[in-house]
């Protein structure tokens, strides 16, 4: 499959790179995993929107415009028919020598690549999924989608050797996210998630979801939630570009709400459904 490096498409297996970016060295940059449905991506504007803003946390110039990372997913999705496909981009600093500070006016270095984005399967949905808790022991700038991602990958190892699906983390009493995914409770039929602010990783699903239960007529709420709140929510949920919205039926071993996937689960992921059209 052919992928897209500093401006040219090659074939991926011939993309090569400097050991001296500081991708490589210090995990110095930033990524986007946008769906692709139909040929089209999905909430393409929303996820470079937040590209844009992850660069400028890290001071990095963006290299290209909204329309040239449109036709970068496009021309890698394209090939692809029409079966979902998920876009990766992922721009890091560049290539200098070894030194924490930020080096100026380096070429950035841009790579995109694009893969079959497999549906979960019907019958997990229909049964729900299990997760299992961890402190969120990754720094405090979750909200830069940065590709130094060590902290996600140890928490994600806690629920592979769980056999779990995702970890949802708390900041002391605090939910915060999973290691990929964001996470709701709904309590007494309203959908609350954690505030938009530095310690989550603000999913393109935030927007879409509270649309989505405009639509559905399903009241929406962002604030704080406690670790109770979640072991004694009627319903608890993940998001994310890769799993949409998916029901978590188990948390520790513990049953939440009945058990099974809820009632605004099935219409959310209803209106998802729509909303790929
Ligand atoms: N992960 N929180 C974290 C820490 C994430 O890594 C992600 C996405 C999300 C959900 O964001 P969105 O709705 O924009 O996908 C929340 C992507 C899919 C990944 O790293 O593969």
């Amino acid at each position: 499959t052919p992928c897209f490096l500093n401006g040219e498409f090659t074939p991926l297996r011939d993309a090569k790179i400097s050991v001296l970016d500081r991708g490589f060295i210090f995990g110095d940059g930033i990524y986007e995993v946008i769906p692709v449905y139909f040929g089209v991506p999905f909430c393409f504007d929303e996820h470079i929107a937040r590209l844009e803003r992850s660069l400028a946390e890290l001071q990095i110039d963006n290299p290209y415009t909204r329309d040239e990372w449109r036709a970068i997913a496009t021309q890698l999705a394209a090939p692809q028919g029409k079966a979902p496909q998920a876009i990766y981009f992922q721009v890091s600093r560049g290539v200098a020598p070894r030194d924490h500070a930020m080096v100026r006016g380096l070429r950035p270095t841009v790579f995109a690549m694009v893969n079959p984005l497999p549906p979960v399967a019907d019958a997990v949905r229909a049964k729900g999924v299990a997760c299992v808790t961890a402190d969120d022991f990754r720094w405090q700038k979750a909200h830069i989608k940065s590709t130094s991602l060590l902290g996600a990958v140890l928490a994600r190892q806690i629920s592979v050797e769980a056999g779990a699906t995702e970890t949802v983390m708390f900041r002391g009493e605090w939910l915060s996210e999973a290691s990929s995914s964001n996470v709701w409770i709904v309590k007494d039929g309203t959908l609350i998630g954690p505030p938009k602010d530095n310690l989550v990783l603000t999913g393109i699903r935030y927007g879409l979801l509270e649309r989505l239960c405009q639509d559905s007529g399903i009241p929406f709420a962002l604030r704080r939630v406690s670790r109770d709140e979640v072991f004694g929510a009627d319903e608890l949920l993940l998001s994310s570009a890769t799993k949409e919205v998916l029901p978590v039926v188990t948390l520790d071993g513990q049953a939440i709400g009945n058990g099974h996937p809820g009632p605004i689960y099935q219409s959310l992921y209803a209106a998802y459904q729509q909303a790929k059209q």
